[in-house]
This record gives structure tokens, sequence and C-alpha cells, in this order.
């Protein structure tokens, strides 16, 4: 496939929130009674979750644009639960059979073998929990124990997967459970859980999840940050832009895209902002403008975790050296992030710089590659070289199938924005 040079137009719609939509289905599958999901995430991620839930006990049926859950029955699968691509399965289910009475074993694709999962294996044999690891990596094993005592949890690294698998293991804890640690990423659970009746606090360092009970509640899910942060980043770099992305969530713990393009100088513009069902939620409006370097790390680099790729794309069409520290974790994503975006942009004529932690990048010298350039079986890379070719390209990629993974029907709203007429 390859991704064409020019501006995007126009008004789009991107698909529902992944992580989002994956700690719904697995709310609705604990909470006894009836949830119906509207809007959510369609990529294969989330319909490993929806299949790992139906092998946990729920059943799970498609009603036009819903997904009804029917919960409050689960029980051990009598199959691997095979978590694909998607560490979020993988990580959170752990968490959720850890806290029951139950026996279940994890798997996944090449990709997510090679991902560490000891992090979240840690905190549940804390709890009591009795769960095995292939050298750190799937597959796994969980023997959980019903109701764990509460207590206080002090996470290693600032992770939203190792703490929603800390929440949904003691759901029904019979004491106060708390986690620090962790003050800056996303809180899609804890949003969550509120909507499913919980009461849970966080006072800027230290969550508190009461004892309680969890009951269903219909979700509406709001467009994927992470997705629209393709059209924001294309659209801030290739001349002519303005776009338009309607309905997309923008909870602080997810905006850092927005911040640092902004940091960068980018016409970025946040309208109509309401809430959905717990939610923040917006419009975006972005225009080309020259952008200029910046630095990203700290909590800036966790608010924006996933979008570390593209912002880097951005940093190779800003004026100076942009620098990104604190990000040691991109290493352990669907590909090697530092590596593969820095061996991308280097394929693209731009001058890199690796770190353990992070990456520099000089702005200038983009061109298009003049060759097929890899994704590395990873959808976010897909979409970086998208977001490349859009102000640089052509760009071809060995592999857009991938882009699946989250983001289903990408290629047919990247084209059409990038056909679509300027705004009058
Ligand atoms: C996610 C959390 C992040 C992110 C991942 C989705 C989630 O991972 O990179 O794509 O839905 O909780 P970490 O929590 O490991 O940083």
């Amino acid at each position: 496939m390859v991704f064409q040079r020019g501006p995007l137009r126009g008004d789009v719609r991107v698909v529902g929130d992944k992580s989002i939509s994956h700690r719904a289905l697995m709310l609705a599958a604990a909470a006894r009674g009836r949830s119906s999901i509207v809007g959510s995430n369609r990529g294969a991620d989330v319909v490993a979750t929806r299949d790992a839930i139906a092998a946990l006990g729920a059943t799970v049926r498609e009603d036009g644009n819903a997904v009804v859950v029917d919960g409050g029955a689960l029980r051990a699968p009598v199959v691997t639960i095979d978590a694909r691509n998607s560490g979020t399965t993988a990580r959170l289910l752990m968490g959720l059979c850890a806290g029951r009475a139950i026996a279940s074993r994890f798997d996944g694709d090449a990709s997510l073998r090679r991902r560490p999962m000891e992090r979240v294996a840690r905190p549940l044999r804390a709890l009591g929990a009795q769960v095995t690891t292939s050298s750190g990596r799937l597959p796994a094993s969980v023997r959980g124990i019903p109701s764990p005592a509460g207590g206080t949890f002090a996470l290693e690294i600032p992770s939203a997967q190792v703490k929603s698998a800390i929440l949904l293991a003691t759901l029904d804890a019979p004491d106060i459970v708390r986690i620090t640690g962790d003050d800056s990423s996303r809180d899609h659970t804890e949003r969550l859980l509120r909507l499913f009746g919980r009461t849970i606090r966080f006072d800027g360092r230290t969550i508190e999840l009461e004892p309680g009970i969890l009951v269903a509640h219909d979700v509406r899910v709001p467009g994927d940050l992470s997705a629209a942060a393709f059209f924001l980043a294309a659209a801030a770099i290739a001349p002519g832009s303005a776009i338009a992305i309607r309905d997309v969530g923008v909870n602080p713990t997810r905006t850092g895209i927005i911040d640092a393009l902004q940091a960068m100088g980018a016409n970025v513009e946040v309208t109509n902002r309401r809430d959905l069902d717990g939610e923040p939620v917006a419009d975006l409006h972005v225009a080309y403008a020259p952008l200029h370097a910046t630095t990203l790390d700290g909590e800036l680099v966790v608010r924006s975790i996933d979008e570390i790729t593209i912002l880097a794309v951005a940093a190779a069409h800003a004026t100076g050296t942009t620098k990104i520290r604190d990000a040691a974790d991109l290493r352990g994503k669907e590909s090697d992030r530092l590596t593969t975006i820095a061996e991308t942009l280097r394929a693209c004529g731009v001058t890199v710089r690796e770190f353990p932690d992070g990456i520099d990048i000089d702005g200038g010298g983009a061109r298009a590659p003049g060759r097929m350039l890899r994704a590395f079986d990873d959808h976010r890379i897909a979409m970086a070289i998208a977001t490349f070719a859009a102000a640089s390209g052509p760009a071809g990629v060995d592999d857009a199938a991938c882009i699946d993974v989250s983001f289903p029907n990408f290629v047919t709203l990247w084209t059409a924005a990038q056909s679509a007429l300027p705004a009058k």
C-alpha cells in the first residue's frame, strides 16, 4: 500500500476509543445484568476482548451499533484465552481472573509473546493469586482467589494496564483498595467503575476503591483520540490542510498529543466540549501551520504514550531538534517503537539519534523514502508512515493490514480526507 502526499480536509469521525471499549466490555462481563456498549471500537484488539469475555461466560451479541453484554456469571474458560495482538486484553483480563475462583491460561501472537507480563503478574501474586509466566512473557496461567483482601499497591511504573489489572482483581475485595505511584496514566477504568456504581476516589496521588457491587450500565464510547491523532498530526504538517474531527475523547490523561502539537506551534482548536458517560468529549480543528521543535518528557510522555511515533513524524517536519525522553516503555509496545520510528524516519532522510529512553530528531531533511518501508507488524508505525507521506510522500508500507488492530476503516477515511475539497 502506498500512501500519498497531500493535505487533509473536511469532517472526520474516527473509530470508538479502544481503551474504553476494552474496559466497558470487561466491566459489563463482570456486572450482573445487561449492558449495552454503543460505538465500541471494532478493531481486532477489541474483538479479542469480546471473544475472551464470551469464553469467560458472558453472553455477547451485536445489535446495530451496539454490543450487548449479559454479565455477572464468569466461569473458568475451557480454552486458552487468545489475546492475539492485544496487551490490554491479556493484562486486564489476567487481573479480572485473578480476583475470582477461576483458573485460566493466556496466550497471544508472536508480537504479544515478546511483551512483558511480570509487571501485572507481580501485583496479582501479592494479592494471593497463583500466576506463572513464560520467562516473564506469555503464555501465562492464572489461578485466582475469590474476594482477595484489599490493601495498598505501589506501582513500579505509571501504567494504566497494571493499575487496571489491580482494580479488576479487587472488585470483590471486602476492604478499601489503594493504589499509589501513578498520577498521570489514563483513568478510563476509574471513570467506568463510577458509571457502574462504584465509589472510587483519586486525590492526585492515591486511588481508593471502596468495597461495593458492580451494577450493569450502558456506555457510549467517544471517538479515539489515539486514532484521531494521525489526522491531527498530518493536518498540522501537510500544507493546505484544514480538518475537523468530531466527537473525540479529550480525557486529560490522553491529551498529551494536543498539548505537544500546540507547544510546537500547531494550529489546533478544541471546541464543543461536553460529557459522554463520564468522559470529556470535544470536536478538534486543525489547520496547517509551520512547526518548531519541542522537548517531550515526564508526564507529557505518559499522556501521549501511544502518540510518540506520530509526534516524532511531526518533529521531522519542524525546525530545530526535538528531544523525547522518559520513553523507555515504548520498547515494550507492539514493536520497539523507539527503534522502529527511528529506522522509519532515517529511511526518509531524517537525522535521528537513539538513546536508551528516547530519541532526538533533527527537523528538516524529510523526503519521500523511495523504497518500501516496514510497518514492523505495528499498526501505529503503519499509520505514522501515512502521516509522514501526507507531508513528504509518497511512502509505501509493506503491510497495511496490521492497521486493523485498532482502526479498521483508517485507509477509507484517510483517502476521503485527502480527496475532500477545501472548506469554504
Ligand atoms: C493502554 C495503556 C497503555 C497504552 C496501551 C493501552 C490501556 O499501556 O500504551 O496502548 O488501554 O490501558 P501502559 O498502561 O502499559 O502504558
